[in-house]
């Protein structure tokens, strides 16, 4: 989808009240001038979130979720913010101009083609597999008991052996070179030839369902690869997507959970029992994109990955990926190295859903893990054993958990409680030491002093004419991230105002909730030069004093003695200066 113009989106802002949206989807109650609602967006049970109707705003207090009308269907649908956008014009019976109608379409154009092709090829696989010639290959699917209305749903096909698909294809036009470059043909000689051959095809499809490449399965004889998939494409790319994306998304919302597998057969093999808010990952490592999108269905995430060995790996470095964007995956390890797929058809439904009933916390799957391969008569080992728990036990908020999972080793291994926790408290010692002093130190003053520019850069222009011509530069990275969108937005639109900044930050949720963390400090409205002249003063000498403890640490580093005295006379100077 293509950017909508800042003007347009203001616009459709204009015509809407967040109130009435936002009471589309939850119930509120009005309390003064504002409006208040059960948070969505953590697990809240009084309502914490409040909409302001004269901001057009919306915060909640405990999580810190904030935005405009905009970001709330963004988050709450989660979809991208320009889905966002249309879904609010249509709310508000704006009809989108025809100027963004034609860019819209200017520039997906170029791919319609592609989607086009794809929508031909795809039509014609799922046709052969109905023919004669598809017979072995339906018998293949029913051996794997997936049936005729199965086929259908995930649009199961098959490609010939005769290169039946180029000739189709080349014949209603399509280029050589395209049919390539999606990874549908190969071209030797002028000649083109199907990349796919003899195979079940289930398609790949994109965020929102276009067909974007295939996964090919032998199914005759097993002596070669037992998957071709496509190759990576301007469309198909695999670290970017997953498998049932666009049809889980319903179920995960009503669900409030996404299962996550490896496999696309695992997959299908779930909606055959009636388990449908299922991704697969399509056996490659979980990217930052991956999470990001899993994040987007839900976020009580379920990883059920194969049995084996592999699975488990996999599992690991797909908790370390969720776990770095917030999320605490629930995990389930599947008996006897089955996958999701076999171990439905071997050991039933039901012993299924008993595990998905009943899913491993990421603390007991870890604890599974480091216990594997422990000798339990061996000091060493458990030692080491109960070192890597403690490290997993400092993360623990949940106080319950942390006495039941702290007996629990010590019963295991006969080390006792209050030295588990002794030593869970020396990590955390520890920690404290290496990273918590430097925060400190940088943090209070000079940090709130940046924190109060902002806030009287979001309604002023004289604080933005101040900063831009005193310092333009903030240490602290989030807020100088904010300063350069304060200062492109005001050279753009020549005014400032909060509300309409956060419309412009679109789907920038981290710039757009310290925005409107720092415009609900407590400080008055009006601004005083000779106050915002005081902010820049700190905020100078803490740039000087950052400066200095860089110059020290190169100081302290550096091994060439003539770099080494220039930073020294470069130090004494900023001294100076400071003084
Ligand atoms: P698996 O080998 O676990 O496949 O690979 P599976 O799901 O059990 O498939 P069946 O049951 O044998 O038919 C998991 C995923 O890894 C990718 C596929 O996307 C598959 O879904 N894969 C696997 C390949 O791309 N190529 C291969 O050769 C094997
Ligand atoms: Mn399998």
């Amino acid at each position: 989808m293509e950017k909508i113009p800042y003007d347009i989106i203001l616009n459709i802002q204009r015509k809407v009240n967040i109130v009435d949206v936002i009471a589309e989807y939850l119930p509120l109650e009005q309390k003064g001038k504002n409006y208040f609602a059960i948070c969505p967006f953590h697990d809240d049970h009084n309502p914490s979130m409040s909409i302001s109707p004269e901001k057009q705003i919306y915060t909640c207090f405990v999580c810190g979720a904030s935005g405009n009308v905009f970001n709330f269907v963004m988050n709450y649908e989660k979809v991208s913010f320009t889905k966002a956008v249309l879904m609010v014009a249509e709310k508000a019976g704006v009809n989108l101009n025809l100027k963004a109608e034609n860019s819209e379409k200017k520039i997906d154009s170029s791919l319609e083609k592609y989607y086009k092709i794809f929508e031909i090829v795809n039509k014609f696989y799922q046709n052969n597999i109905k023919t004669t010639y598809g017979k072995k290959a339906v018998e293949y699917l029913n051996r794997r008991n997936l049936d005729d209305a199965v086929i259908k749903e995930f649009q199961i096909g098959l490609s010939f052996d005769d290169n039946s698909a180029s000739k189709l294809l080349t014949s209603k036009g399509y280029s050589n070179e395209d049919l390539e470059k999606i990874g549908l043909c190969g071209v030797k000689d002028n000649f083109c030839y199907d990349i796919f051959r003899n195979r079940i095809m289930f398609p790949l499809s994109d965020l929102e369902g276009h067909v974007i490449g295939y996964s090919g399965r032998i199914y005759n004889g097993e002596n070669d690869n037992k998957y071709v998939n496509s190759k990576e494409s301007i469309i198909f790319k695999k670290g970017l997507l997953l498998y049932n994306y666009h049809r889980a998304l319903k179920y995960a919302r009503e669900k409030h959970q996404i299962i996550v597998v490896e496999g696309f057969m695992d997959v299908i093999r779930l909606y055959t029992i009636g388990i449908k808010n299922v991704v697969a990952t399509m056996g490659t490592a979980i990217t930052k994109e991956h999470a990001d999108l899993i994040k987007k269905l839900s976020k009580n995430v379920v990883l059920c990955f194969d049995g084996d060995n592999a699975g488990q790996k996999a599992t690991i470095s797909a908790l370390e990926a969720l776990n770095k964007i917030g999320l605490d995956p629930k995990i389930i390890r599947l008996e006897e190295n089955y996958d999701p797929d076999d171990y439905v058809i071997n050991k039933g439904e039901n012993n299924f859903l008993g595990h998905l009933n009943n899913p491993l916390s990421s603390l007991e799957f870890k604890m599974d893990v480091n216990k594997k391969n422990i000798n339990f008569n061996d000091f060493v080992e458990i030692s080491k054993y109960v070192n890597e728990m403690s490290k997993e036990l400092e993360k623990i908020t949940d106080k319950v958990v942390y006495e039941l999972t702290i007996k629990k080793i010590s019963k295991e291994t006969n080390v006792d409680v209050d030295t588990i926790k002794a030593l869970i408290n020396t990590n955390i010692k520890e920690k404290k030491i290496v990273y918590e002093k430097p925060k400190v130190a940088i943090g209070n003053k000079y940090q709130k002093a940046e924190e109060f520019l902002v806030y009287y850069m979001l309604r002023s222009s004289e604080a933005i004419k101040l900063y831009q011509d005193n310092i333009s530069y903030f240490s602290n990275r989030l807020l100088a991230k904010i300063a350069i969108q304060i200062l492109e937005f005001y050279n753009k639109n020549n005014y400032i105002n909060v509300t309409d900044f956060t419309i412009f930050l679109e789907d920038k949720t981290d710039l757009i909730n310290e925005v409107l963390r720092i415009d609900k400090l407590n400080l008055p409205e009006e601004l005083k030069i000779e106050q915002i002249n005081d902010y820049i003063k700190t905020i100078e000498e803490g740039i000087v004093k950052e400066e200095i403890r860089n110059l020290k640490l190169k100081i302290k580093t550096e091994s060439d003695i003539t770099k080494k005295i220039s930073y020294l006379e470069k130090l004494a100077k900023l001294k100076k200066e400071c003084k």
